[in-house]
């Protein structure tokens, strides 16, 4: 995608400077524009070498291109970061007396806006006024971190570090491409693996990472939904920013009662997290010790509840789709697909999204294939790809079954 970053005069420019690599890391073409004032702070030459493009700051610049037009139509999304009271000011009044302002005003895509001011300037009745008409225009406006500022002083109005700028604005852009068929629909979704505790320091768990689980909720929340993700377990996945609420869980005890209270008032639940069938009978207070000259001592397992087939058989709410996840290897007694077909049989969930294991399949790996089949063992579709573009596949079908 071309990406528009716009860098007004302010200290965090220096944070942008990041924030342009991992957007260039992300694949996209960025065209930074500085203010004059922007350009005080970090140089015209970082940006160029950084982005590989050309930097200018005045629509005199490059007439023969109508850049101050051109730079705004082309761009898929509009990024300002910092923001300063000033930049916000003038895109409020709607203002063209800069490149920056002028692409603001040419701009066809989203156009996303993370401010960076001292505490008084952020909280002033202009700078909330001007924030307030640019939301009014569909400007995604991110609200400012709180810590350290420039001074010795602190409170909000700190830029958001560029990891969160980042994936808050690529969700703005995935969520302008993205068709808005799960607007107003609550979604929960589980993901990650549970882990049983035997004792203070261990358990047992499996190896699912919960990508999947977190492509979901992400490609829900681009869909318009409003998404619950309870996350067993995941760690480095990213989890923090793809969901309205997260809900942090280790065993499934835990995670049976997260989903349960988000699925009293939920359209869709979807269970792609791996959850343990079984977990240790009992779990000691202290750590268990090994004693010389004696063998292991064997670790008793009872049966865990079925989470999916109780919302199968309980329906929280009328109406409720409820999908399930069968990871399956196949075996000498039948296929992946005769395994997911008895599955969806059995655990009668509306949607049954089957995906192959092993092998460099499934777990841990970025790409995924999943059947989604019906609870006749029907297949109502198949997806294939990235992690996230199976999610969208088996949204598609979600949003079938809704009707
Ligand atoms: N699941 C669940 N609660 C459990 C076990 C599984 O909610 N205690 C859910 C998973 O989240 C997944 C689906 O059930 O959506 C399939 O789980 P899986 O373990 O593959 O199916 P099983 O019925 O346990 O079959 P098997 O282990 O024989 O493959």
């Amino acid at each position: 995608m071309r990406i528009v970053l716009g860098v007004s005069g302010g200290i965090a420019a220096y944070k942008a400077v990041l924030l342009l690599r991992l957007l260039r890391e992300a694949g996209h073409a960025v065209r930074v524009i500085p203010t004059q004032a922007a350009l005080r702070f970090v140089g015209a030459p970082t940006w160029e070498a950084l982005s590989g493009e050309p930097v200018s700051t005045e629509v005199f610049d490059d007439v023969e291109h109508v850049q101050h037009v051109a730079l705004g139509q082309s761009a898929d999304l509009v990024i300002v970061a910092p923001a300063t009271a000033d930049l916000l000011a003038r895109a409020a009044s709607g203002r063209a007396d800069d490149l920056l302002t002028s692409t603001l005003l040419a701009a066809h895509g989203p156009v996303v806006m993370a401010p960076a001011m001292h505490t008084e300037m952020w909280e002033h009745a202009a700078t909330r006024a001007n924030v307030a008409t640019l939301r009014a225009r569909g400007v995604h406006v991110i609200e400012p971190a709180s810590g350290r500022l420039t001074g010795k002083d602190s409170g909000a109005g700190r830029l958001p570090d560029p990891e969160d700028i980042a994936r808050e604005a690529l969700a703005v852009l995935a969520a302008s491409r993205s068709p808005q068929d799960l607007a107003g629909r609550r979604v929960v979704v589980s993901a990650g693996g549970t882990r049983e505790p035997l004792d203070p320091v261990r358990w047992i768990g499996n190896r699912s990472t919960g990508r999947q689980g977190v492509a979901l909720a992400e490609a829900a929340r681009a869909r318009g939904a409003q998404v619950t993700l309870v996350a067993a377990n995941l760690e480095g996945v990213g989890a923090d920013a793809v969901a309205d609420v997260l809900v942090r869980v280790e065993s499934t005890a835990e995670l049976r009662e997260a989903v349960r209270s988000a699925a009293l008032d939920a359209d869709v639940v979807v269970m792609a997290a791996a959850v343990a069938d079984f977990r240790p009978a009992a779990r000691t207070e202290a750590k268990i010790k090994k004693v010389p000259g004696q063998g292991p001592a064997p670790i008793e397992l009872v049966e865990n509840p079925d989470v999916l087939a109780e919302l199968v058989r309980d329906r929280l709410r009328p109406g409720q789709v409820v999908v399930g996840f069968a990871a399956e290897t196949g075996d000498a007694a039948g296929s992946v697909l005769d395994h997911g077909r008895a599955k969806a049989v059995r655990k009668g969930a509306d949607l049954l999204a089957v995906n192959a294991v092993g092998a460099g399949r499934g777990f841990g790996t970025p790409d995924n294939e999943v059947w989604v089949l019906d609870a006749t063992g029907e297949q109502v579709a198949h997806a294939s790809g990235t992690k996230r573009q199976v999610a969208d596949g088996l949204w598609d079908a979600v949003v079938k079954a809704l009707g």
